[in-house]
């Protein structure tokens, strides 16, 4: 049974930087509360023009070209994110458009924040499974487009961001070992966007009203986030018969470090142990975690042979965790070069869209 290897990694988040500072001159709120209720410093957020499919290529082009993984290769495109481009077509086209994955099925999954956590299980159960070979995985988020920028209950909160990983099937012992997941709809009130989507449609109303942003019982999901956290932690390690004892690092969805310090306290664990960069992007949602990871490896706190747990919790409700060994880059004799393949992603794209005119302008199409 093949292995389903982590053997590239990529993130990219927004240059434009909104600091707590920042904050204060457009809400009532202050570096002092925010630091010591959330840890959150600054949070990048997405410019005009830039997208939850652009960040989310970036990463793609990054975890490809260390992975050396031509997009040709890839099976599967899974994109996780709560901030679509748009309700259909899935963002995940979008990206295996944009890097000329020519074969990859491609397909949205929406966990929330756990969503990285769900589409990593999806992506290493089928590579297990013998069915998948090569699958990139990408958590991508622009929550700055669906915050109320006048609510200092939620503003100070979310970032926007995208990370990727490539994963690749090989007999090597090692990469996603196991992982739990969970969802408790009865809480699905706790964090929502209530408008724009079937059950209350885009009106005057919902827009006067600010159904468009998001909402949120802060209180309410903080409880929620320190129970589950430890309690995912140790399942998925009793699920692996891994003892805590082997795990390196911890990687956990970056919401409050209050939250995270609830679970290093639950799971007996110094806060050292732990992967923390929430002060610099804040919450960035379902990118949190690959963010997290890339980080982890550029700065070598994550070495070749680490046991790592990833764990998290968001909007469903929903919470899961993964535990994985990393391996490294898989040794391959492949050269790539990431220059050819985005200018040959471009061409095809362009000939393809130009394919579909003609095509339609032969067969006498209306909106040709
Ligand atoms: N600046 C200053 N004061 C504030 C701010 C602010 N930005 N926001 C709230 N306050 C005030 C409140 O009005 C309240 O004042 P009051 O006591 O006079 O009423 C006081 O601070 C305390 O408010 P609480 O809501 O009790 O503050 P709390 O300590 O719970 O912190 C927070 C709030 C940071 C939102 C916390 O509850 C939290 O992190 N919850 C989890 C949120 C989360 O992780 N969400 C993402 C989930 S993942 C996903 O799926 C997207």
């Amino acid at each position: 049974m093949p292995f389903a290897h982590i053997t590239g990694w990529g993130m990219a988040v927004p240059d434009k930087l909104i600091t707590n500072a920042d904050l204060e001159k457009i809400i009532d709120t202050n570096d002092k509360w925010i630091v010591e209720r959330t840890g959150i410093k600054e949070r990048h957020i997405a410019y005009d023009g830039q997208t939850t499919s652009s960040l989310a290529v970036e990463a793609a082009w990054k975890a490809l070209a260390v992975a050396k993984v031509k997009p040709a290769e890839i099976d599967l495109i899974i994109c996780s994110t709560s901030t679509p481009e748009y309700m259909f077509p899935a963002t995940a086209c979008l990206i295996q458009d944009r890097i000329g994955a020519t074969k990859a099925g491609a397909f949205d999954l929406s966990a929330a924040c756990t969503g990285f956590i769900y589409a990593l299980n999806m992506a290493s159960q089928a590579i297990r499974s013998g069915s998948l070979k090569v699958v990139l995985v990408v958590g991508a988020e622009t929550l700055s487009r669906f915050v109320d920028w006048t609510d200092r209950n939620t503003c100070i909160l979310f970032g926007d961001g995208a990370g990727a990983l490539v994963l690749k099937a090989d007999e090597t012992p090692g990469g996603v070992i196991s992982s739990v997941l969970h969802s408790d709809g009865s809480g699905a009130d706790l964090l929502s966007i209530p408008a724009g989507c079937s059950k209350n449609p885009a009106t005057e109303a919902t827009i006067r009203a600010g159904l468009h942003y998001i909402q949120m019982d802060g209180r309410e999901v903080f409880r929620f986030a320190t129970r589950v956290m430890a309690q995912a932690t140790r399942e998925v390690l009793s699920s692996a018969g891994i003892s805590i004892d082997d795990i390196k690092w911890i990687i956990p969805h970056q919401a409050n470090l209050r939250i995270i310090e609830a679970a290093a306290r639950g799971l007996k664990l110094p806060l050292e142990k732990f992967v923390i960069n929430l002060d610099r992007y804040g919450n960035t949602s379902t990118a949190s975690i690959p963010i997290a990871i890339c980080e982890a490896i550029k700065d070598g706190r994550l070495q070749k042979g680490d046991k790592f747990v990833l764990v998290g919790f968001g909007a469903g409700l929903t919470w899961g965790a993964s535990v994985a060994q990393w391996t490294g880059v898989l040794e391959t004799e492949q050269m790539i070069r990431p220059t050819y393949f985005r200018l040959f992603a471009r061409t095809r794209s362009f000939l393809r869209r130009l394919w579909l005119r003609i095509e339609g302008i032969v067969w006498g199409r209306k909106n040709s």
